[in-house]
């Protein structure tokens, strides 16, 4: 019913709307007032997690794209090697796996059978599992170690949006809370990304304010074949799931790609009109990689692109490059994702729309997945 959804058409509208709080929720009372991560409720003693040698992250759909760049801030932020895995590929491989394997298994639902059959298998080769989960008591958490839960809420629209963001900001304060347990030096930069963390939900609300140019775009491209996603490091599984965003909610052919792999096949692609997003990473911290993407978008512009350009505010080098600039906040290297990805839900959701679809059951899918 209309009530149900808060007055918006769409359950999708609702929860996409509904982010701030969400994120906010997923960190309340989870860092102190001095900066420490306080995770008592995962119950893994500190002296388990000093031993643990690998980080393992099995998730399927979105919650794999959360996945993909929560490893970029454990391997930087704990220097554990991370492997992210999808969890219907993860036990017919053999995986190598021991009592010091600690095993993510991150999942909306709590149901997914995948990643159920993923974790009872990373357990019985004796590895221990910490679940990533938004419902409480569901199958997943209850058959892991440990679970540390996210709190969006229900999410009832198929494809994931509030469920996501609150995927990465659960898995930044499990990869900050091992870095304490293991006794990580705490530079100036995980400092910062404390600190930061606290303003996200406000520059999750500030993005979805400055929406409406976004919606515009969206339903002027709603009669095309195809759109091209481009990112680099945290970028890329962005690019990745706002290419698996379009698909699930307009049914058009999208692909995500690693902006460094564009000159080895991908380029081919390219052809007047063809739009392209592309992520932008910050021209602060990391900024050779922003350089390069600059490059890229340059590259791609000159077969004829149409780039529509995520770019951070200020990020000035962009702007003669770009036929659509989309802006978004300034955020520490890491924590950009958590930004980045609402523009393009926003831009699928209305895409999708525009072409008379409904957003919150698209065909041929399901909220959670219980057959392998
Ligand atoms: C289904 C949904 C996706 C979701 C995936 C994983 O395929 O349609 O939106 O990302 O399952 O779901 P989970 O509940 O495990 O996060």
């Amino acid at each position: 019913s209309a009530a149900e959804k808060g007055g918006y058409d769409y359950f999708m509208l609702k929860e996409i709307a509904e982010q701030p709080r969400a994120v906010a929720d997923t960190l309340l009372g989870r860092i102190d007032a001095t900066g420490r991560l306080t995770l008592d409720e995962v119950r893994i003693p500190d002296p388990v997690l000093r031993e643990v040698q690998k980080i393992v992250i099995v998730a399927c759909g979105t919650a794999f794209h959360a996945g993909m760049i929560a490893k970029y801030a454990i391997e930087h932020w704990t220097r554990v090697p991370c492997e992210v895995e999808l969890a219907s590929e993860f036990r017919y491989r053999d995986p190598i796996l021991d009592r010091r394997t600690l095993v993510i298994a991150v999942s909306q639902s709590g149901e997914t059978m995948d990643t159920l059959m993923a974790l009872r298998h990373a357990r019985e080769q004796g590895a221990k599992v910490l679940a990533v989960c938004n419902t409480n008591g569901s199958t997943i958490p209850r058959e892991s170690d440990a679970v540390l839960y996210t709190r969006a809420g229900p999410e009832v629209a198929v494809a994931s949006t509030k469920a996501f963001l609150t995927q990465l900001v659960a898995c930044y304060l499990v990869a900050l809370w091992f870095g304490q347990a293991r006794g990580t030096q705490w530079g100036d930069e995980v400092t910062a990304v404390v600190r930061e963390l606290a303003d996200i939900s406000a520059k999750v609300e500030q993005v979805l304010a400055t929406m409406e140019p976004v919606r515009e775009l969206a339903r002027s491209l709603s009669d095309r074949g195809t759109v091209l996603f481009l990112g680099r490091h945290v970028g890329y599984p962005v690019a990745l799931e706002g290419a698996l965003k379009l698909k699930e909610l307009a049914y058009m052919h999208a692909e995500g790609f690693a902006a460094g792999e564009l000159k080895h096949g991908p380029i081919a692609l390219v052809e007047a009109g063809v739009p392209v997003v592309v992520v932008v990473p910050s021209p602060r911290g990391r900024s050779v990689l922003h350089d390069k993407m600059v490059s890229n978008i340059q590259e791609i512009r000159a077969r004829g692109a149409r780039t529509i350009v995520i770019a951070e505010d200020g990020d000035e080098a962009v702007v003669p490059y770009a036929d659509h600039v989309v802006r978004i906040p300034q955020t520490p290297v890491l924590l950009q994702p958590l930004v980045a990805t609402v523009p393009l839900q926003v831009f699928a959701c209305e895409l999708a729309t525009a072409r008379g679809n409904d957003v919150d059951q698209p065909r041929n899918l399901a909220k959670s997945v219980t057959v392998e």
